[in-house]
């Protein structure tokens, strides 16, 4: 029985994970789990599971609630998450935390000499390098949740990395790929959460329309297999069917395939080095769409383009611009501003903000903050 955690339960990925332990409970067991406000959904499933320790990671939050479950032992804020995660025994920790809050329990998990099954691309877009640095040092192995880097994982497999040419990620290209540039100015919150192709958390659906979830993604590619950024690269694939390419030195091309569904690289990344047997997705070759590839436009997508140019910059420069991605997605959510203006408040902050090579926490984690603030504060300024 495998005893894992998992944090961002309530989640989309949190979600697909609990599912899959739901139909193999006879092998895992979960033994932590946090949420950060949905405090319902975590004691059911607290109730469900016989889940023994939780986290509700906001404090304050947690510091109100009352009738807390009788058979679980209950936690507040991050610092006892962390703690926990230390102290605990857990054999994989399943990081499925949203945005830049996930980047501490990574670190507490590869620090714990734990296998961190990642699907918070984040933790590495922000310290790649710190993450590397700990990895070096610790027993703890980072096994890919994000479909894309499970099925570069999964192609590469035992291949020393010094004969991978070349990455090539798929991006379905989001509910934008065909709408005339000259509509963009009217697309709605409505319009940008309804993803084509998969279904999940706002922040990540958000990032999908605009792309910057790609560039995103190439920074987290380039730090989980060792490449330069400059072998890596993105694709429109609009059926979400091939989920990345591995091109090797002898010119070999392998893709994994399967039929859209985070549920087959999260129980990949649960059972990893085996596979186990189930009926997530039987991949029918009759039954595919016509596959089709295509080049991301520019014009359309100026945020892919933009990461991938900051993942090159490398040092402080992607916390600044995750950090103005997160507070722009925030006030997009909360109707403040348009979608076209994404794109405008991230390159105004990081044309004004200065690089530092190879930063360390403290300075990450305060610059994420103060960035976030300081986008929220100065947002009408910025777009007048
Ligand atoms: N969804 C996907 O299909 C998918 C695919 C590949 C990779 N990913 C990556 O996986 C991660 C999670 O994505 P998701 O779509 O599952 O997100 P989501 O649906 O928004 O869920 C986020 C989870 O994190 C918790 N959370 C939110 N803010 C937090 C904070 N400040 N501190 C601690 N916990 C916090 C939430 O708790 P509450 O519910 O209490 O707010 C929830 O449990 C992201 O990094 C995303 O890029 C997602």
């Amino acid at each position: 029985m495998k005893k894992i955690a998992i944090l961002g339960i309530t989640g989309s990925v949190g979600r697909s994970t609990v599912n899959i332990v739901r139909n193999h409970s006879d092998e895992f067991t979960i033994v932590l789990a946090s949420s950060h406000n949905n405090y319902s959904e975590l004691f059911n499933l607290a109730a469900e599971f016989n889940i023994p320790n939780l986290v509700l990671t906001n404090k304050t939050q947690a510091e109100k609630i009352t009738g807390l479950p009788e058979n679980s032992k209950f936690y507040r804020g991050s610092e006892d998450l962390q703690q926990l995660i230390a102290e605990l025994e857990i054999d994989l920790v399943l990081n499925a935390i949203s945005g830049s809050a996930g980047l501490i329990s990574s670190l507490t998990t590869i620090r714990s000499g734990i296998d961190l099954a990642l699907a918070n691309k984040e933790s590495l877009v922000l310290a790649g390098h710190l993450i590397e640095s700990e990895l070096s040092q610790s027993s703890s192995n980072i096994i890919p949740v994000d479909s894309e880097h499970s099925a570069i994982f999964q192609a590469i497999s035992s291949t020393p990395l010094e004969q991978v040419r070349f990455l090539t990620l798929t991006a379905s290209g989001g509910p934008f790929l065909n709408l005339p540039l000259k509509k963009f100015n009217n697309i709605t919150l409505e319009d940008t959460l309804n993803h084509p192709t998969w279904n999940m958390g706002n922040k990540v659906t958000i990032d999908s329309a605009t792309m910057m979830n790609k560039a995103l993604e190439v920074i987290e590619a380039h730090w989980l297999f060792k490449k330069p950024i400059a072998e890596i690269d993105a694709i429109i694939h609009p059926q979400s069917i091939i989920h990345s390419f591995v091109k090797f030195i002898d010119g070999s091309l392998l893709a994994q395939m399967s039929f859209p569904d985070m549920q087959l690289p999260i129980l990949y990344a649960l059972t990893y080095p085996d596979r186990l047997a189930s009926d997530i997705s039987e991949t029918d070759l009759f039954s595919l769409p016509e596959l089709t590839f295509s080049k991301i436009e520019k014009e359309r997508f100026p945020l892919y383009f933009l990461g991938r140019e900051i993942g090159i910059e490398s040092g402080l420069l992607p916390t600044i611009m995750n950090a103005a991605n997160e507070a722009a997605i925030d006030l997009f959510l909360n109707r403040k501003i348009r979608f076209v203006d994404l794109s405008k408040l991230i390159t105004h902050t990081i044309e004004n903000e200065s690089n530092i090579d190879a930063p360390d926490l403290d300075t990450i984690l305060q610059t994420n903050v103060d960035i976030y603030n300081k986008v929220k504060q100065d947002y009408k300024n910025i777009l007048k």
